[in-house]
């Protein structure tokens, strides 16, 4: 749209005033939609003067980093630096099943490794963050902290010697207008209609210890899910769907063996902003072909269970 294209070229000029002639820019991309959509805007105005910084936490869906990789690098050409920080956050995880603790931690990693991170790009002045409106005035109430560096919540956690200014190219729209922008600058529609993913990531999906085989289990059970939805059509029509992995095991067979293994929560539902919802009415028919994928192709999984809990009472993460 035309008004969009003003916006575009208004949030162009103002970029450039404030980071001026020879300013660099650090910028975390998350995989989502605001920094994703914060980033091309911020590489439209600056080039090569944007560094973007992808932090691989170990937590993250299956092919998430590949798929910003895959964007970012080979189609925008924006400078990436991606950080594998698997095994830091892993150790730090490891025995840790407190919902909150878990996202301490990761919070605190982040943070620490972004900074780390930031270091070595010379001569940077500025920080980008992908804020909207409604976090500006802070309607978003979450569990706890966000970890992305895109939160406002973060912003105070980030080092003081840092000494970076904030750039916030997103900070007077809502989210569906991030959307049409993403749009118009060239994002995939994929991207552009992407469902929320916590900044925790898997963690808090993986109720009771995160470590490597039990992560593998939701990573290929969420894939499984994602895959049905987006071929069922409900991409779209979905707030989120997941897969949670429960410390549950219970008693199966398979063949004339007895199985004693995981369970997996499936967990979908509509919302308008997250702050309510209910659980989704997937026809039957696709709740049946996740079913008999996840027990068929994840070996380690032998029970998938629906939630049909709304919020409130319940939430829409396990933890
Ligand atoms: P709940 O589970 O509170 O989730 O109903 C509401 C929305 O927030 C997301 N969520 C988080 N996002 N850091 C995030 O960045 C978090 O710690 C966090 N916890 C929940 C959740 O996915 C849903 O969209």
């Amino acid at each position: 749209s035309w008004t969009m294209k003003g916006f575009i070229d208004e949030a162009v000029e103002t970029i450039r005033k404030q980071v001026g002639e020879e300013g660099r820019v650090i910028c975390g991309l998350s995989g989502g939609v605001d920094s994703s959509v914060a980033a091309l805007l911020l590489h439209r105005a600056i080039g090569p003067r944007l560094q973007c910084i992808f932090v691989d936490n170990g937590v993250l869906r299956q092919g998430e980093r590949a798929q910003v990789e895959a964007l970012f690098v080979d189609r925008f050409h924006v400078p990436l630096k991606t950080v594998d920080a698997r095994e830091r956050f892993l150790s730090k995880l490891a025995g840790v099943t407190d919902p909150e603790q878990k996202r301490k931690i990761i919070g605190r990693e982040f943070i620490a490794v972004f900074e780390e991170a930031s270091r070595d790009v010379q001569d940077a002045g500025f920080l980008a963050q992908g804020t909207l409106y409604p976090d500006v005035i802070e309607s978003v109430s979450w569990k706890g902290p966000s970890v992305t560096i895109k939160s406002h919540h973060n912003v105070g956690g980030l080092p003081e010697h840092m000494k970076l200014k904030l750039v916030e190219p997103l900070r007077e729209l809502f989210k569906d207008e991030v959307r049409v922008l993403g749009r118009e600058l060239g994002l995939p529609p994929e991207m552009v209609g992407r469902q929320p993913f916590p900044g925790p990531g898997l963690a808090i999906r993986v109720l009771g210890e995160v470590n490597e085989p039990r992560l593998d289990l939701v990573r290929r059970a969420d894939a499984i899910v994602q895959e049905e939805i987006h071929k069922a059509g409900l991409y779209g029509e979905v707030w989120q769907a997941f897969a949670v992995l429960l410390p549950v095991q219970s008693v199966g067979v398979m063949g004339d063996e007895r199985t004693y293994e995981s369970t997996c929560v499936l967990r979908a539902v509509t919302s308008v902003d997250g702050m309510t919802a209910d659980w989704a009415r997937i026809p039957f028919p696709i709740l049946e072909k996740i079913s008999s994928r996840i027990t068929n192709e994840v070996r380690g999984i032998n029970r998938v269970v629906y939630d049909i809990s709304s919020k409130p009472p319940a939430t829409i993460e396990w933890e």
